[in-house]
């Protein structure tokens, strides 16, 4: 879709030579790697860390050099969707199933730019079910205890199956609509027996780039307080 294309193409601008780069996960990342494939190919010297097997794979088919924590401490820039925005920069991802590593790699970042397109942004985080990465021992029970709390929790599942993250966990889709507080939200989640971690990224993102239908991209401003 152009609009994913637009916001990812303007994101790997800001790419330089000799960078350890954070690829994240999705369609619209996707196309940032295919872009920074296409420097490789002409001369960019950088290296990638992955957020998930997928982004791995398609880095690797594109040439991009890959390297792992076990080499790399800190990361000097990432790219990464998002399945919701709002205007303090806070997100829900997940929608890929690949939260957890995400997170990793953000906070390990100096940089995280985040690209969506034009329907991603809200005013309020909560219309997109926000992914709850979850322990398979027990789920049942993490479940029925978010159910009392109101998480309104739902099982991911593909083809009947549970859905498994690349770290061999599950994920619990919780529709509960707006969040007020989404940094409370967080918090209550991760404290909670059997949650690995949620969706909710508060504070991590640096730069929003906003791709628009009308062949438009545009920088999100952060509210001011
Ligand atoms: C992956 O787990 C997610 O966090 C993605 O970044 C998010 O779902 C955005 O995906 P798209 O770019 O495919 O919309």
């Amino acid at each position: 879709m152009e609009a994913k294309r637009l916001a990812a193409e303007k994101a790997v601008e800001f790419v330089e030579d000799g960078m350890i780069v954070g690829l994240g996960t999705g369609s619209t990342v996707a196309y940032a790697i295919d872009k920074l494939g296409e420097l490789v190919k002409q001369g960019l010297k950088i290296r990638g860390i992955a957020t998930s097997t997928r982004s791995e794979k398609l880095a690797r088919e594109r040439g991009i050099d890959l390297v792992t924590f076990a080499g790399v401490n800190q990361i000097d820039l990432t790219i990464d969707g998002a399945d919701e925005v709002d205007p303090d920069w806070n997100l829900i991802k997940g929608g890929g199933g690949a939260l957890l590593r995400e997170k990793i790699v953000a906070a390990a970042s100096k940089r995280l730019i985040i690209i969506v397109d034009e329907s991603k942004v809200v005013q309020r985080l909560g219309q997109f079910p926000l992914p709850v990465e979850v322990v398979p021992f027990g789920y049942e029970v993490t479940m029925r205890k978010l159910t009392e709390l109101g998480y309104n929790p739902q099982l991911r599942t593909t083809d009947g199956q549970p859905y498994i993250t690349d770290n061999g966990n599950y994920i619990l889709d919780c529709r509960m609509g707006q969040l007020d507080k989404p940094g409370e939200t967080h918090d209550h989640l991760n404290r909670m027996v059997g949650v690995v971690d949620n969706g909710l990224f508060i504070g991590y993102a640096s730069q929003v780039i906003v791709g628009y239908h009308n062949g438009l991209v545009k920088e999100l401003s952060k509210r001011i307080h």
